[in-house]
């Protein structure tokens, strides 16, 4: 039979409105609902701009097809726009509706498995295995098309500050950058691997040795770690480069493009960003992505406690212990039972327990041993409010920080308002952390980083003194991105490599290539990468990566749409010269 001839689109069923009433339309769709009333059917349509609602009356030449229509049918249906007597105040085009003339039926739908209004009641499995039905909710539409724009924007920003879009390899040896790697083996050369890049760092860096002096890449990168809902194996960074600049101007460049960005949902982010330097975010908030929603800082009451008469703090103290506190508003209410669970996940966080000291009703209460003349004094001097509490960790310093700030993150939930945007630079971050594992120093950031000059003496004597001008951006606790100034010189890019502990053989053979670029005019360069995945998550207001990434991977590394990873044929092992070990 030959198909009706189709007629041409007019208008997107959700953009339908005042211009179209007492027109004819054709509109295209998929049956979101349908319902039969009073004698009339009712077909809510839905395409990528939203929902319009279609009348089927008496005047309706064709009433038979609408018994091979369902959820999910797709249709093609031309009608008169006119004003509904009861609007709909939920959709753009709920002041109108259509009354077919036309229904084509362009496909047919087996019962889906859910409505993709319904995606929040399903399980994440359902919805990644049918993730074109998920897609097709309104939220994940919406998602996608905010990741367009953002990624155009970017483009277009970038391209006005001079910044050149160039590709670099997929099929490349490992780059260092922290994780695993994922390798592709060679046919040509058997028992030789491509890796896919963890960053496209060192090509970008040749790329500024090559004199483009501005790179940007909007590009996929490769991780082999544990995932979390702010990583994924495969994920996309804005990935730029530039010579003969230093931090404040490119500083004052991401925040610009982020100022456009948050835009795009309305956003009216303040310039410049806040500045932190490590050693200061770690001081006062026991975190180097610190959630600046959170109004609490962490304060040193070691010199307090050590007044306070208390055995146990002063055994503690003696060993050089420091106390950590956070004062917080409002939860001196705190039940007995909040307050246990507060001292057991301090403890799961890796301390010894937390103390906490409060003002009741009946006077001042902790659960240690404290003179309440102890703690008046204290609440007065240090001006905390009467109905706050104050939790107490007592610890070596490092270790007393990084519960308190932990302890500040997981109490501070309440006051995360996901509609205001804390953007902050920390910066000056230690070059080197010691590698408890492989007993040696390793990057903090990747080995390329540049030392701060003044602190290149320290290399040999103290070498975790030394800081670095790397910097991270971090947004609401989150780290969006991350960089440095590279360094340029070989013999320090040698002596770096020497210092992680790698023989010459293996510097060699790993980073020849690169060392032999520093020997030709190697420009001053920095650079930073956005994690475009996690600024979509905040700026969508998702609570995972996997919300704004059309086909994710499970918290698992498993695609369940696609079933990969999966077994590949005999044929091929042999063909790669590759034996799969039991
Ligand atoms: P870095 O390793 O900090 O730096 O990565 C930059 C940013 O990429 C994002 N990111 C991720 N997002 C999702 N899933 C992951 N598995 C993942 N890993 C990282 C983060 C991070 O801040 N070459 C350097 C950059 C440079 O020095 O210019 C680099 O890759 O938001």
């Amino acid at each position: 039979m030959a198909e009706k001839e189709l007629l041409k689109r007019t208008v997107y069923c959700g953009l339908v409105g005042e211009a179209h009433s007492g027109r004819t339309i054709t509109v295209y769709g998929w049956v979101n609902n349908m319902r039969e009333l009073g004698g009339l059917s009712f077909i809510d349509l839905r395409d990528r701009e939203g929902l319009l609602q279609i009348v089927v009356n008496e005047t309706f030449p064709t009433p038979d097809i609408l018994k091979d229509i369902g959820k999910e049918t797709v249709l093609a249906i031309s009608g008169m726009v006119v004003k509904r007597s009861k609007p709909n105040p939920d959709l753009p085009s709920g002041k109108f509706e259509v009354i077919a003339s036309r229904i084509t039926i362009l496909a047919a739908s087996e019962v889906p498995p859910f409505i993709p209004e319904n995606r929040s009641s399903v399980t994440e499995e359902l919805r990644f295995k049918y993730r074109y039905i998920d897609l097709r909710s309104q939220a994940m539409q919406q998602n996608f098309k905010l990741r367009a724009k953002a990624n155009l924007l970017t483009r277009n920003f970038l391209d006005k500050e001079g910044f050149l879009d160039i590709e670099t390899p997929m099929l490349t040896n490992a780059t260092p950058e922290g994780a695993r790697d994922y390798l592709v083996p060679s046919r040509i050369y058997k028992g030789k691997m491509f890796a896919l890049p963890q960053s496209p760092q060192q090509f970008k860096q040749l790329l500024m040795v090559a004199g483009f002096e501005r790179y940007f890449q909007i590009t996929r990168c490769f991780r082999d770690e544990d995932l979390r809902a702010d990583r994924q194996p495969e994920f996309t960074q804005i990935d730029i480069e530039m010579s003969f600049s230093e931090q404040g101007e490119l500083f004052s460049i991401i925040e610009r493009l982020m100022r456009e960005i948050f835009a795009l949902r309305g956003h009216d982010v303040a310039l410049p960003f806040r500045r932190l330097s490590y050693q200061e975010a770690m001081a006062a908030y026991g975190s180097d992505k610190p959630d600046l929603r959170i109004p609490y800082t962490i304060q040193d009451f070691t010199d307090p406690a050590s007044t306070w008469n208390s055995d146990l703090l002063a055994a503690t103290l003696a060993q050089g212990a420091k106390v950590k506190g956070l004062v917080i508003p409002e939860a001196g209410a705190f039940s007995r039972k909040q307050l246990d669970e507060i001292n057991e996940t301090g403890k799961k966080l890796g301390g010894k327990g937390v103390i906490w000291m409060k003002k009741g009703d009946d006077g001042f209460k902790a659960s240690l041993k404290i003179g309440p003349e102890h703690m008046a004094a204290f609440f007065r001097q240090q001006k905390i409010d009467d109905r706050a509490l104050v939790l107490l960790v007592a610890d070596a310093e490092s270790q007393a920080l990084s519960v308190a700030g932990k302890l500040r993150e997981h109490l501070g939930k309440n006051f995360q308002d996901k509609d205001r945007l804390e953007f902050l630079w920390v910066t000056d971050f230690p070059l080197f952390f010691y590698n408890e594992e492989e007993k040696r120093f390793d990057s903090n950031h990747h080995p390329f980083t540049m030392p701060r000059p003044e602190d290149i003496p320290l290399l040999d004597s103290q070498p975790l003194a030394v800081q670095a001008i790397a910097y991270d951006l971090v947004l609401n606790g989150v780290e969006i991105g991350g960089g440095s100034q590279r360094i340029h010189d070989i013999t320090l890019q040698h002596k770096i490599f020497h210092m992680l502990n790698l023989e010459e053989k293996e510097i060699d053979e790993k980073f020849g290539f690169f060392l032999n670029a520093l020997k030709f005019g190697a420009p001053p360069h920095l650079g930073i990468a956005l994690g475009f995945d996690r600024l979509l998550m905040l700026l969508s207001g998702e609570d995972s990566i996997r919300e704004i990434i059309a086909f994710p991977k499970t918290t698992s590394s498993l695609c369940l749409l696609t079933g990969s990873p999966s077994a590949v044929s005999q044929h091929q092992l042999d063909e790669l010269g590759i034996a799969i070990k039991n």
